[in-house]
């Protein structure tokens, strides 16, 4: 209940639509009661005198009750569908727009699937709650109360008795109700399920050949799918089975009226034209009775699929600006841990008290073993995960109290996985500033060191990404990715690790080149290679997310025993071995 309440919200957004659509339901409801009181009439006249201009009467008469019905029936449809898909829009743009915001984290704990089924099954879950669930439960309402208090006026005892099944058919709603709420709530669940397992797959799809899995994989989508099917059936059982159960208890009702209704007319309480109209009052009230049943079920669909989109959409996004943000102008910079302590949240520590300075202008390099806490480190700058309070700081400022917009314009992250959407090369860089003119573009990429590349492709710049770049070899990914970051011009660049694909003598090249271009800024990489790492200003070595060395490459290979003196002589004998 709590969720349509939040409904309410988005459907007053458009009062007149709304108000224009249910005036005219109720116009319709109106109309269709007229229709038995006009044929009982009609029967009645019989039995008076039947000439042929009052037959023609009755029947013009019922042919404008049938017109009214069509026309209120086509702006009803025209203003509560119009408006459900109103709805659908807006949920849908929102929901998009919170699923931007979310942090990192969020997409731990949510599938990809999982929030797909939330934005497209559920959401026409909510469509058909606004809508058809409106439209009939409005409908359904004016229906039953005008034909109840018609039926009373003609005979209150032969109502009553009428509607002796009543009771059972609320008591069959309940329970029924209930069981297909819960078991379209596990259909839903289980479409993201089988939605997670097919992205995954598509996104994936070069692990699954080269493992030879798409039998396993096969199977295993079966299964679930089976799943899906079997709860889908059970569904359906249930939803079957409430339908007739409900046509035989107001048939029962029809059972009553004859005999009870039959015998009042030979007594002649009721007249026949009464007793038709009487009959036809029923006939009006199966289809609220059923319809009470089908509106209940989208009601609960409807409000259990935007129960599943209302948790995204109330899920504020942790990191943001906070209240006591404040803008300050030009950032300087540089960049200072201060004894960071980082866990991600289950208390297992990544980052244990680490320090350093780095002075604007100057480049720091992180080593380490995998799994070290290098790629976290270089998240708490931008705040892709958040650092706890008065810890890191950029430009003396603690990133906690810079506005986000503009700490993220100071900095520019190549991460250590590369991420290209499906477009042009040319898009794919310039997503850091699309205003950046063409020139710009071709220095980033000449930086980047993917000229040579780009000239061996048929259109240069224009040329198509592949989904997910599946067109373009790693070490290019990866130069795409700097260039964009490039692009920007940061003050701050930080790169994760992201020429590990790029040949070494490459890389060695649009380093230097990096250098002359990056004067004045200030750089963080991370490497596993020695000759990347050899000429920034200073080295971090981690370990276990603890700073064990620092210094220069001089310094650090000069410590007998220390981690980065055993990596450099590993690396050294390496290229020696491959030299010979
Ligand atoms: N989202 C996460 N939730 C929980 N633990 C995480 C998460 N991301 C990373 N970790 C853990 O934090 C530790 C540090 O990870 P991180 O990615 O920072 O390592 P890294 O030094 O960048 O490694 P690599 O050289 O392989 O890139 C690892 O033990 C990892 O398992
Ligand atoms: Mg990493």
């Amino acid at each position: 209940m709590r969720n349509i309440g939040a409904l309410r919200g988005y459907l007053l957004r458009y009062p007149g639509k709304l108000a224009l659509g249910v005036s005219a339901n109720l116009a319709m409801a109106l109309v269709g009661l007229a229709h038995p009181i006009v044929v009982g009439r009609g029967v009645d006249a019989l039995r008076e005198m039947v000439s042929g201009r009052t037959l023609l009467a009755y029947g013009a008469l019922l042919v404008g009750i049938a017109a009214a019905q069509g026309g209120l029936s086509f702006i009803q449809r025209m203003t509560l569908v119009a408006v459900s898909r109103d709805v659908e829009f807006d949920l849908r743009n929102e929901y998009f727009q919170r699923l931007l915001e979310l942090p990192l984290s969020f997409y731990q704990h949510h599938h990809t699937g999982d929030l797909m089924a939330r934005g497209t099954n559920d959401l026409q879950a909510v469509r058909m709650l606004c809508g058809p669930a409106i439209m009939y439960s409005a409908n359904t309402l004016f229906t039953a109360v005008g034909a109840l208090a018609f039926m009373t006026y003609l005979h209150p005892r032969l109502t009553v008795a009428a509607l002796v099944t009543m009771p059972l058919v609320a008591l069959a709603a309940k329970l029924f109700g209930q069981r297909i709420h819960t078991l379209f709530e596990k259909v839903q669940e289980q479409f993201g399920v089988l939605s997670t397992r097919v992205q995954e797959n598509l996104a994936g799809a070069r692990v699954v050949r080269a493992y030879a899995r798409e039998d396993h994989e096969q199977a295993e989508f079966e299964r679930l799918n089976r799943d899906y099917i079997e709860k889908s059936a059970k569904l359906i059982r249930w939803d079957s089975a409430f339908r007739p159960l409900l046509q035989l208890l107001v048939g029962v009702g029809f059972v009553v009226v004859l005999l009870y209704g039959g015998r009042l007319v030979m007594r002649e309480e009721l007249t026949i034209g009464q007793f038709v109209t009487f009959n036809f009052f029923l006939v009006r009230l199966i289809w609220p009775m059923i319809a009470i049943g089908w509106v209940i079920n989208l009601a609960q669909r409807g409000s259990a699929s935007l129960g599943r989109i209302l948790e995204v959409l109330e899920t504020e996004p942790e990191i943001r600006d906070e209240e006591r943000a404040a803008s300050v102008g030009n950032l300087t910079p540089s960049i200072s841990f201060r004894g960071v302590d980082f866990d991600y949240g289950d208390g297992v520590p990544v980052l244990r008290d680490v320090s350093f300075e780095l002075p604007e202008g100057s480049t720091l390099a992180l080593v380490g073993r995998t799994g070290s806490g290098k790629s976290t480190l270089l998240s708490l700058i931008p705040r892709l995960l958040d650092p706890p309070p008065d810890s890191v700081f950029v430009g003396g400022h603690d990133v906690r109290r810079l506005p986000l917009a503009e700490l993220r314009r100071t900095c520019a992250v190549v991460p250590q996985e590369t991420v290209l959407f499906s477009a042009s090369v040319l898009d794919n860089i310039r997503m850091s500033r699309p205003q950046a003119g063409l020139d710009e573009v071709e220095r980033a990429v000449e930086a980047a060191g993917l000229g040579p590349d780009l000239d061996a492709f048929p259109d240069r710049l224009e040329a198509l990404v592949g989904e997910r770049g599946l067109t373009l070899s790693g070490g290019q990914k990866q130069r795409v990715a700097l260039a964009r970051a490039i692009l920007r011009e940061p003050l701050v660049l930080l790169l994760d690790d992201c020429l590990s694909a790029v040949d070494t003598e490459t890389e060695e090249r649009i380093l230097r080149h990096l250098q002359e271009i990056f004067i004045g800024r200030t750089v963080m990489l991370v490497s596993h290679r020695v000759s990347t790492v050899r000429h920034a200003d200073q080295i971090l070595v981690l370990d276990h997310g603890r700073v064990v060395e620092r210094g220069t490459h001089g310094q650090l290979v000069a410590k007998e025993g220390g981690l980065y003196a055993d990596l450099e002589r590993r690396q050294r004998l390496e290229d020696e071995l491959a030299v010979v």
